[in-house]
């Protein structure tokens, strides 16, 4: 596909090499140094020739005026030198023309840099805690997770989207005293897991009270909760029962919320499914000199890189979650050879992902190189950071169906039915949620409140859905019939909205490449607002010259493409109408 910044780069390339001679400069190199200046008088894109002066051994001016004499193309109107820039100023109509005829002939495929043909990408997120609350900080693993999904399926990906369960762990001894102390089957089978959380939270309480008020700091519930836990490892058949329900009751809630999110995993092998294959890479680090004993613990020395201790074994030959890491690892390479492994979740874990990337590498598994961390900021939410162990927690399914319900208030009214108006609410509410939340880069530390994520007119999900509803409209008032541009002359709002249409592929790629779905998102914005400053001067349906009315049709139709592709690529919808 060629994108505006790929095509100069060809046209500037072949002047180079009939200029300056063979295997100077190639496009790709070229590709990356092409700018799009702020102010666009003096041009649409440009080349700051600068950089070129050692290779091309002429001033910046002299290389400028030489390029500029040599390049002719009809997609622009003038290639001009000016003070060492080689400037490119497009020619509306063919340019026009050309990204709308791409747009057309690829259809969905539009903006994919079809490069991960026969490459497979694990990706590894969500990944809840089982009987621990599915809060807004799980958002960002969540949403960035399926975006980067979809966005690599888009680029030809195999992907395999883990949902790396938190199944398997002391709280499950907890659980399963608080259990069988004060749970009662119905409740949990009505309340879900609110009510296995309850019970979590009070174990804790409970343990907490009874450390406080013995003297040597001894529970006898945090006793008997290891207990359990180990009859649970030893397999018996009471516990393992308990577990799974315990589990099964956790994955339908938060199959619930992913519904809402059009999200579905490959895989939910979670901790528990790598408890038998631990022990073979305990081995490995052992027979390779790689285990230190560190107070009774067993640990893999990462001085050298400057990180502290990786904990393989606890002192009482208990696994930690580095080990379980690894021995996934190892599993997915065996069972899915992927070219890439890709982890999202907090940047509180980066350091944690750091160590077991270097323990694989040091393990001798050449594909450690192949493991890749996406780390994300924290949320807060009406300026209130949260905390898990006060039970200040806003969870995910309270923060959709809350946006859900304030949007049914306002589309009640021109959606009287009420299955309709649910429908449309849970596209636009849960969508206001995600576009939101990923309009920041990911790193950011972000405040979450709701009235600005449902604002209609303010950069929101809704204005963008709302944007994409009216395209549909007007190609259906039009009747259009797929007719490609004409030569019509366009004004410059016209081809201000071709020239945003044609960066998609650019902005796809880089969202790829820094693993950073905000691009996408901020990518959508843009477009928006060229395609609205467009409506709003210009006649589409009752334009009078027929050819520039067809031409018209021809850009709304690929904005209708292109913004449909966009929001489907940060896990959102695009009703048609809303
Ligand atoms: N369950 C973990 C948590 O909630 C996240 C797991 C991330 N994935 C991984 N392979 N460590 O913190």
């Amino acid at each position: 596909m060629l994108t505006l910044k790929k095509n100069t780069a060809v046209l500037i390339a072949e002047a180079v090499k009939g200029g300056f001679g063979e295997g100077l400069l190639s496009a790709e190199e070229i590709i990356g140094m092409l700018e799009y200046p702020p102010d666009t008088s003096m041009g649409d894109i440009a080349l700051p020739c600068f950089r070129l002066s050692k290779t091309l051994r002429r001033s910046p001016v002299q290389i400028a005026q030489m390029l500029a004499e040599a390049i002719r193309c009809e997609e622009f109107s003038s290639v001009t030198a000016i003070n060492g820039y080689l400037n490119f100023k497009i020619n509306g109509t063919p340019f026009s023309a050309r990204v709308a005829d791409e747009v057309l002939s690829l259809g969905d495929k539009y903006g994919s840099p079809m490069n991960g043909e026969g490459k497979t990408v694990v990706l590894d997120y969500s990944s809840p805690n089982v009987a621990k609350p599915f809060h807004i900080g799980h958002l960002g693993t969540t949403v960035i997770g399926h975006s980067l999904k979809l966005l690599h399926e888009f680029a030809g990906y195999k992907c395999v989207g883990i949902n790396y369960l938190g199944d398997w762990g002391t709280q499950f001894g907890k659980l399963i005293v608080a259990y069988k102390l004060w749970g009662d089957k119905a409740t949990i089978e009505q309340g879900g897991v609110d009510e296995l959380v309850k019970l979590y939270v009070r174990i804790n309480n409970a343990i907490k009270d009874e450390e406080e008020s013995n003297p040597d700091k001894k529970s006898p519930l945090a006793d008997a909760s290891r207990a359990e836990f180990k009859k649970l490892e030893e397999f018996n058949e009471e516990n393992i029962a308990l577990w799974r329900w315990f589990v099964d009751v956790s994955l339908e809630e938060y199959q619930r919320t992913y519904k809402l999110l059009g999200i579905e995993f490959d895989s939910y092998k979670g901790e528990s499914f790598y408890t038998d294959k631990m022990p073979a890479q305990v081995q490995k680090l052992r027979d390779m000199g790689l285990l230190e004993i560190d107070d009774g613990a067993s640990i893999v020395n990462l001085e050298k890189w400057n990180m502290p201790v990786c904990l393989i074994l606890k002192r009482d030959g208990s696994t930690l979650y580095p080990t379980r890491d690894i021995a996934a690892a190892v599993y997915r390479k065996g069972e899915y050879n992927f070219d890439k492994a890709i982890y999202v979740t907090a940047a509180q874990q980066s350091l944690h992902f750091a160590q077991w990337f270097k323990v694989v590498e040091l393990m001798g598994y050449d594909w450690y190189d192949k493991l890749v961390h996406v780390p994300y900021g924290t949320v807060s939410v009406n300026g209130a950071k949260l905390a898990t162990r006060t039970g200040n927690v806003v969870l995910l399914k309270d923060l959709f169906a809350e946006a859900i319900e304030r949007v049914k208030e306002i589309a009640r009214e021109k959606h009287p039915d009420e299955a309709e108006c649910q429908a449309i609410a849970e596209k636009v509410g849960v969508g206001a949620i995600v576009f939101h939340y990923l309009s920041n880069n990911r790193m950011r530390d972000i405040n979450f409140v709701m009235e600005d994520a449902l604002s209609f007119d303010g950069n929101t999900g809704p204005y963008a859905q709302y944007t994409y509803a009216r395209t549909c409209s007007i190609l259906e008032k039009a009747g259009d019939s797929g007719k490609a541009l004409t030569d019509a002359d366009l004004s410059e709002l016209e081809v201000e909205l071709a020239k945003t249409i044609s960066v998609f592929p650019e902005r796809v790629n880089a969202a790829i490449t820094d693993y950073e779905p905000s691009v996408i998102t901020r990518y959508i914005l843009d477009l928006c607002a060229a395609f609205n400053r467009f409506y709003h001067e210009c006649s589409i349906v009752n334009c009078e010259d027929e050819k520039l009315r067809e031409s018209r049709i021809a850009l709304t139709r690929a904005t209708n493409q292109v913004l449909r592709t966009a929001l489907h690529l940060i896990c959102m919808q695009s009703p048609e109408k809303i």
